[in-house]
């Protein structure tokens, strides 16, 4: 009998196409932005073999649609609010970005989680409001320094999993895009090293085979992040379960994030 899993499965790694996703975080006046914006459109190749998604601040995102009118980059939010509407001063809902026409969030930030208290509940509610919305989480998770130190991040992940992920239902989780993100690698100029990212990647893609089934694991974006650099990128998208960078301080230079969108497509 012709051995049809092993077939089915080198297809799906291969439809897995690169994405390179840029967090401006709090930098950039529109201005400056839309600067960059100008700098770098014209460099991403047009026959495009990878996905590329620029999320800037949210005062940064009309402009951002208007750039990318009649292009194949897409748009993305930083963060969203879990709750459709009503009295969140300060916040936005999902519908908001979706009437921009916005494609992806990021949600769950290390730097949200910490410096803005999101525990892994606020988490799921916005990974649930995202994709209620038909929007793309780009759900992050990764852990901390003392957390690598003492040898615990798979168990450290596995729970962000599960308590931000697992409750989807199969058909639902493929729709989630993962960004894997130590902490100590973010802003640090320390990057995982490509093993070290590699590790990580396949065992998270293991947990989602194991909750779910190997097919479906197949199918989901994981995206490195933490310090990826022009001279680093290469190495880390060719690691067999790296599909692509979630990039925060070289987005914000043209020329290297046209260097990283090069070595991802
Ligand atoms: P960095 O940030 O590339 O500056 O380390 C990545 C991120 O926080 O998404």
């Amino acid at each position: 009998m012709v051995k049809m899993p092993c077939l089915t499965f080198n297809l799906m790694e291969n439809i897995r196409k690169k994405i390179v996703a840029a967090n401006w975080k709090m930098n950039t006046s529109l201005a400056e932005g839309e600067l960059l914006i100008d700098q770098i459109l014209p460099g991403i190749p047009k026959s495009l073999n990878c996905t590329v998604i620029f999320a800037p601040p949210f005062t940064h995102l009309s402009m951002l649609k208007e750039k990318l009118a009649g292009s194949e980059v897409h748009s993305g939010a930083q963060n969203c609010h879990e709750e459709p509407s009503g009295a969140f001063t300060g916040e936005i809902s999902v519908s908001m970005l979706k009437s921009l026409g916005i494609e992806y969030v990021i949600v769950g930030h290390s730097e949200r989680r910490q410096l803005f208290h999101e525990s892994n509940d606020v988490i799921r509610l916005k990974v649930d409001a995202v994709l209620k919305a038909g929007l793309i989480p780009i759900f992050c998770c990764g852990e901390t320094l003392d957390i690598r130190q003492t040898d615990t991040q798979n168990i450290f992940v596995r729970h962000q999993l599960e308590e931000c992920l697992f409750h989807l239902e199969k058909g639902t989780i493929e729709k989630v895009c993962i960004a894997y993100e130590p902490v100590w690698a973010i802003g640090t100029g320390v990057t995982a090293s490509p093993e070290q990212a590699q590790e990580m990647h396949q065992y998270i893609r293991d947990q989602i085979a194991l909750k779910y089934d190997k097919v479906t694991s197949q199918l989901i974006h994981i995206l490195y992040g933490g310090s990826v650099k022009a001279d680093n990128a290469k190495l880390l998208f060719t690691q067999e379960d790296v599909d692509g960078g979630l990039i925060g301080g070289a987005s914000l230079n043209a020329e290297s994030f046209l260097d990283i969108i090069h070595a991802a497509c």
